[in-house]
């Protein structure tokens, strides 16, 4: 049996080396028994053509390849993966790869996609289901290319889709909503800081969401209510931001509650200092700074019952005055004649002089000044 498998061995080697020579692309190194072909760093500008027939895996990683067509992959019906990392590609023409029949694990990781044609992910009948996309979207418009791409690709059979690294701020609402089937969504090291409402709607089989590394520093409730409907699915939240600040309180009862497998240990706050990495599940509502509000309560019942005591202290003081002046009623009496006496001593005094000042003579000058006036009128 041995010799018989090592008789074979050696045909199959002496059968399939001319043919390797005469079919493997220059710059391209292929491998008949593992049915791949590799185009490693070797400076190519465009995909190498005339691959051979068995290729099941093609490598072409590290090359300077800025454009991807329909003419890329012709005639490669049995090819199942194709690695494309790396190549500086910027642009993907519409049916790049339907030609790929069978094409299941598609990796782009590493390029500087600008141009994404809106067809240019469709394959008929849906066989891809893992796509690469780390690392490669060059700007803002190729994510609304990508957006796009999505909707349009006949992308029914993704199971997992990789974004990660690609500078995303914000995900446009039904983005995966065309991605029914999908399972695994990796978003780790973008700069998200807020998920909103629709976001992962039409996603009812994911099993695993990554936002790790982002710039979320809480989830508000609407994103709370976004990340619920995604009911058991392993969400992996850790390595973000968080500031630990009232605004992370509804943030914190949801971790507190939820049945969601959420990576809740490595949910740690980032700010303020003291409370920097401290676990945000369990965390009080006094320990994020709620306690603000309820102080300002404080405060103002403070104030209220300062007024309450104010108004008190004055009426008691009223009343002893009161009653004192009672006590003193005869001291009053007496003090009030005296006054009355003074004030008239002082009457009389104003009547003396205001008689002195109505003396004729004295008042001479005044007429006359009267009459002066009324001469020259
Ligand atoms: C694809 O594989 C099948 C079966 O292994 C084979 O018959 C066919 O010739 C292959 N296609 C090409 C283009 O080589
Ligand atoms: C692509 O380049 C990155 C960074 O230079 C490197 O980490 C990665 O391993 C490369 N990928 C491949 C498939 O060569
Ligand atoms: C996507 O490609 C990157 C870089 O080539 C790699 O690090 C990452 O593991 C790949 N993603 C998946 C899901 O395999
Ligand atoms: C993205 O890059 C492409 C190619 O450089 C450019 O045409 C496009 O205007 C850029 N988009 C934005 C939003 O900067
Ligand atoms: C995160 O993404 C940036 C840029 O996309 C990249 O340079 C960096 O290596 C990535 N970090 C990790 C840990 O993947
Ligand atoms: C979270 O749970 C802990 C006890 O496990 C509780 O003390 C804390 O108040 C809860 N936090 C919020 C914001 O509900």
């Amino acid at each position: 049996e041995m010799s018989i498998f090592a008789l074979r061995v050696f045909w199959g080697i002496l059968l399939c080396a001319p043919c390797r020579c005469s079919e493997c692309p220059l710059g391209c190194e292929c491998f008949a028994v593992s049915h791949t072909v590799k185009c490693v760093s070797k400076d190519l500008h465009s995909v190498p053509q005339n691959l051979p027939g068995y290729v099941r895996t093609v490598i072409i990683t590290g090359n300077d390849i800025h454009q991807i067509g329909p003419d890329s992959f012709a005639q490669l019906e049995n090819v199942t993966n194709v690695i494309l990392s790396n190549n500086s590609i910027t642009e993907m023409a519409s049916h790049t790869f339907s030609s790929l029949a069978n094409l299941r694990f598609l990796d782009l990781s590493g390029n500087r996609l600008a141009l994404i044609h809106p067809e240019a992910l469709y394959i008929p009948g849906s066989p891809l289901q893992e796509l690469n996309l780390s690392r490669s979207l060059f700007n803002f418009t190729a994510l609304t290319d990508l957006t796009t791409a999505l909707r349009w690709g006949g992308l029914g059979g993704l199971l997992r889709l990789d974004l990660s690294g690609n500078h995303l701020a914000l995900l446009p609402p039904g983005m995966f909503s065309h991605i029914p089937s999908l399972q695994q969504l990796l978003l780790t090291n973008n700069s998200l800081e807020a998920v909103y409402g629709g976001t992962f709607s039409g996603m009812d089989h994911l099993k695993v969401l990554d936002l790790t590394r982002n710039g979320f520093r809480t989830f508000r409730a609407d994103a709370l209510q976004e990340l619920e409907r995604l009911g058991n699915a392993r969400i992996r939240l850790g390595d973000n931001p968080y500031s630990c600040s009232c605004e992370i309180h509804s943030f914190v009862e949801w971790l507190n509650r939820t049945r969601a497998q959420a990576d809740t240990d490595d949910v740690k706050c980032a700010s303020p200092g003291e409370l920097a990495n401290v676990r945000l599940r369990g965390l009080s509502v006094e320990a994020v700074g709620c306690v603000a509000p309820v102080l300002a309560e404080v405060a103002d019942l403070t104030l209220q019952t300062s007024y309450v005591f104010l108004g008190l202290v004055l009426g008691f003081v009223g009343m002893v005055f009161l009653f004192v002046l009672y006590l003193n009623r005869k001291g009053m009496k007496k003090w009030i004649t005296d006054m009355r006496d003074a004030c008239q001593d002082v009457l009389e005094g104003y009547h003396y002089r205001y008689e002195i000042d109505s003396d004729p003579r004295l008042g001479q000058s005044f007429t006359a000044d009267i009459s002066y006036v009324y001469v020259f009128q």
